[in-house]
């Protein structure tokens, strides 16, 4: 087979900066250790999210211009709320700023306390959402799912059976909606299998409990589905996401991943009631029913996104670059998280720095040490973002200690991900001497945005 090239030329360039190693450490110290507080611009390969850092096609571009910005009943609406219904065969669509505020409106409107939603793994800001209505965020997922070594074709499923014991034990009445994150973002981009999705909403048809998509990435799952699940690979991107939709009642989505903008999300609903409540929330806090928080250039953009998302050469060439890096880390003896993700690759911390345990951070000593030593830009998934106190104070630590290095769509070419893996060879070769971290700072709430560190 020849090598699966970019489906796409490029038209339109933007500069990266070098900096020195010397600049660099300094920048760190001044950052506290924390990617999140460096200016992009100190950064030489940005691999923090692939979250609103897409490269926009000329078609989206034309389609900003397009865009009609009357403040209700705008033409670009209508093109936005046709695209994402033809995907998602919802009633109601509801656009929002981006995905955070979608999701803050679901969850002032069914969360609250006693109550509980249930995820095959929140990521940090449905986390947060969820809690901040004083209900509690539970996560389900495989056992499977927990073993970063262990080779499986879906190991962002949800775990039915535990997921059943629960529903008994805290009983039906108190879990006002049950999620389901494709891919499975925190659990290292991992799909979940149509199986899964029905068998998972046979569940909660059982208990009258309905069944969200938290939907950034589900063309991404879409294609690993047609790939890897028997009965797909004759269905087109579309066919499989329109039944992976079927199966919900609602649908949260970040359009900064899967509809390839930089700005953007939804709500989608088909419950009457449930959507005249959202929107009347949404005047309140992103805008009127037809714009949500916004443009109608955004809105444009999306609409063309998501059509283009779908296209097989994009998603081909999408999943192998993934792949690509991930392959190379492999080789070169690099725990990674198998097998690679769609959006990302993420390190296994743990057994990168065996000798650093997880209530000194690994996940960050990698972090700071792949920006020290290659201006590389990753992010930390582990103790650092999900970690949280015990009544004694003592840290208690998710299952996994993770580097995430997620690539942005369409920006970056193959040369920066050779640079990438070697910078990760490097640092992997002497990781004898990285340290671990402690926090001399932190929020109440998402402390990995703004928290400070020292090495110890
Ligand atoms: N759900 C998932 C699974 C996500 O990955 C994100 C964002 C959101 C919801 C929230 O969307 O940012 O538009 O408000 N994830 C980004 C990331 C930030 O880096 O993975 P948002």
């Amino acid at each position: 087979m020849k090598t699966i090239i970019e489906p796409f030329k490029i038209k339109s360039v933007e500069p990266i900066r070098f900096t020195t190693q010397k600049e660099r450490t300094r920048i760190l110290k001044e950052a506290y250790y924390n990617p999140f507080l460096i200016r992009a611009e100190d950064v030489l390969i940005d691999l923090l999210t692939d979250s609103g850092t897409a490269a926009m096609s000329a078609k989206q571009w034309a389609g900003m211009m397009e865009g009609d910005e009357s403040y209700a009943g705008a033409r670009s609406f209508f093109r936005f709320e046709a695209a994402v219904k033809k995907i998602t065969g919802m009633k109601f669509i509801i656009p929002t700023h981006q995905g955070r505020a979608a999701e803050k409106i679901i969850f002032t409107l069914i969360g609250g306390k006693g109550k509980y939603i249930p995820n095959n793994t929140h990521f940090d800001t449905t986390r947060a959402n969820v809690e901040f209505s004083g209900a509690e965020a539970v996560d389900f997922p495989t056992e499977e799912g927990k073993q970063p070594e262990v080779i499986a074709p879906f190991k962002g499923d949800m775990d039915i059976p535990a997921l059943e014991n629960f529903i008994k034990k805290t009983g039906a009445k108190n879990i006002p909606a049950c999620f389901i994150t494709v891919t499975n973002n925190s659990g290292g981009g991992q799909p979940v299998s149509m199986k899964n999705i029905r068998d998972t909403k046979t569940l909660l048809r059982k208990y009258n409990i309905p069944l969200f998509l938290d939907a950034c990435r589900f063309a991404e799952n879409a294609f690993f589905i047609k790939k890897r699940e028997r009965g797909y690979a004759d269905k087109s991107p579309l066919q499989i996401a329109q039944e992976m939709f079927s199966y919900a009642d609602g649908v949260t989505m970040s359009a900064k991943k899967d509809a390839i903008v930089n700005m953007g999300g939804f709500l989608a609903l088909n419950d009457d009631t449930l959507a005249t409540n959202a929107r009347n929330l949404l005047i309140i806090t992103e805008g009127f029913p037809t714009y949500g928080g916004l443009s109608g250039r955004d809105l444009e953009a999306i609409a063309q996104g998501l059509e283009e998302v779908l296209d097989e050469h994009y998603l081909t060439y999408r999943l192998r670059s993934v792949e690509y890096l991930g392959n190379k880390l492999t080789d070169a003896g690099v725990p990674i998280l198998q097998p690679p993700g769609g959006h990302a690759i993420y390190i296994d911390a743990k057994n990168f720095l065996p000798h650093i345990p997880p209530n000194q951070y690994p996940g960050q000593a990698i972090v700071a040490e792949l920006y020290q030593a290659g201006g590389i830009r990753s992010v930390e998934i582990g103790s650092v973002m999900f970690g949280k106190y015990g009544k004694d104070g003592k840290l208690i630590s998710p299952p996994m200690e993770l580097v995430r290095l997620a690539i942005p769509r369409r920006v970056y070419t193959q040369s920066h991900i050779d640079y990438v893996s070697e910078v990760v060879i490097e640092v992997f070769q002497r990781r004898n001497t990285l340290k671990g971290y402690k926090i001399t700072y932190e929020a109440p709430q998402l402390r990995h945005f703004t928290a400070h560190f020292k090495m110890m």
